[in-house]
């Protein structure tokens, strides 16, 4: 029987068809073969990946690290943000805040540094990058980017929806409920234990204070400002209460007298700061009956007393927000203690405040300051070290000594150094 026309060419197409698969199949089989090889060959060269693999892996890390670092922003940038700095936040002893935001509606704090580029505010400037841009913690306030123009030096920070604890604590007090501020001081001390003890090179923050802790939208505290954190390896001659290093009735007495500075200084800071996050008040009132002008001093003779309840109703703390209240207050009268060594560690304090750690009696902080005597360690003495070694301490050299009572700090008092 002869095969018609027809059916010889739809033969020929299955043959073509055949052939075709027959190829496809083995060019896959070579190209999984190589894929193979290669694959063993990148495991086998010790463990170093092919030239092409590494710019690929180098990249993506390159990419997710430039994230993580603070972005460099134009001073054009910032004011189309910033709406031409219009609308202020607040200011301090370096700037002034501006609230912003970008096109892709990331909302944003934009600090603009004071002054004409002085060397001073030009440290300010490169220690805050360098610092805060590189750390990323739950409790410390994130840093954007920066500008650094001739006409605008600016931060860029995470902008935070409730502003900073002082306006809670003195002038809409009682927004807060009091469970809520003991997360706050306990979130702070988190922060600051962090930037103590798990930073790669330890940073001291200089200036813990309420205006120096914000709130985001969940009054979550966020601790901000380490401007000053690195200062502390630049040459010293002249220290003033109101300039470069803390604010008056934070900084520790060792800011202004001959004793080393540690990161314990922070520790004293953050005691001060939870007088006043207990207490809803500043520490010094004058328009106060004398006794209870310093609330610290107050706090430590009621307790010393044993007339804590006292304070409690003054403070209108009540029911079971007394025995935590209390728990504070000891824990406040610890951090402030006049020697630094005697101070707790952050982590410590953190502890102690979550209740997972019992809180030591009290001994009186304030007993060469309260009897105006001079402290027992007078320059040029090597006694008066922390109990925890610390690279970034420096000795401040003072050739007049001041002892440390509550007036100075009331009055802020310049002490120079030199
Ligand atoms: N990231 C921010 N988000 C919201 N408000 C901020 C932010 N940073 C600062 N502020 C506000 O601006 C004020 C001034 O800040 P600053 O210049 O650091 O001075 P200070 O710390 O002495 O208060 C703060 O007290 C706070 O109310
Ligand atoms: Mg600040």
């Amino acid at each position: 029987m002869s095969s018609t026309p027809d059916s010889q060419v739809s033969s020929s197409v299955e043959a073509t068809l055949i052939i075709v698969s027959i190829v496809v199949i083995v060019v896959k089989v070579v190209i999984v073969v190589v894929i193979c090889i290669k694959r063993a060959n990148i495991g086998s060269e010790s463990g170093a990946p092919d030239s092409r693999f590494l710019t690929l892996t180098m990249d993506k890390f390159l990419n997710d690290m430039e994230r993580e670092n603070p972005i460099r922003f134009t001073s054009q940038q910032l004011r189309i943000a910033t709406d031409n700095f219009t609308n202020l936040l607040g200011s301090g002893g370096f700037g002034a805040v501006y609230k912003g935001i970008f096109t892709n509606g990331t909302i944003v704090a934009v600090k603009v540094l004071y002054g004409n580029p002085s060397k001073r505010i030009e440290e300010q400037f490169m220690a805050e990058v360098s610092t805060i841009g590189r750390i990323h913690h739950f409790n410390l306030v994130r840093l954007y980017g920066f500008c650094f123009e001739r006409n605008l030096r600016a931060l860029v920070y995470e902008y935070m929806g409730n502003g900073s604890l002082d306006k809670y604590l003195f002038r809409e007090n009682k927004i807060i409920g009091f469970s809520r501020l003991h997360e706050i001081a306990a979130g702070t001390a988190r922060g600051i234990a962090y930037l103590h003890e798990e930073c790669q090179q330890r940073i001291i923050h200089y200036d813990i204070k309420p205006g120096n802790i914000l709130l985001d939208v969940n009054f979550s505290p966020k601790v901000a400002d380490f401007g000053l954190a690195k200062l502390c390896n630049r040459e010293n001659t002249h220290i003033t209460m109101t300039g470069g290093r803390g604010t008056p009735g934070y900084a520790a007495p060792e800011l202004w007298m001959p004793f080393p500075i540690t990161h314990m200084c922070d520790v004293y800071s953050f005691g001060m700061l939870l007088f006043e996050i207990v207490g809803r008040r500043r520490n010094v009132d004058d328009s106060l009956p004398e006794s209870q002008e310093w609330f610290p001093r107050w706090v430590w003779k009621k307790f010393e007393c044993g007339e804590m309840g006292d304070l409690m109703i003054v403070c209108g703390i009540e029911g079971i927000d007394r025995e935590m209240a209390e728990r504070m207050f000891k824990v406040a009268l610890l951090c402030v203690h006049e020697r630094p060594q005697l101070r707790p560690l952050m982590s410590v304090v953190v502890k102690m405040l979550e209740g997972v750690l019992e809180i030591p009696i009290p001994t009186n902080p304030f007993q060469y300051m309260m009897h105006g005597i001079p402290y027992p360690v007078l320059p040029g003495h090597t006694t008066q070290t922390s109990s925890f070694p610390d690279s970034d301490s420096s000795q401040i050299p003072f050739s007049r000594f001041v002892p440390g009572t509550p007036i100075m700090t009331r009055y802020e008092i310049e002490i120079a150094s030199t």
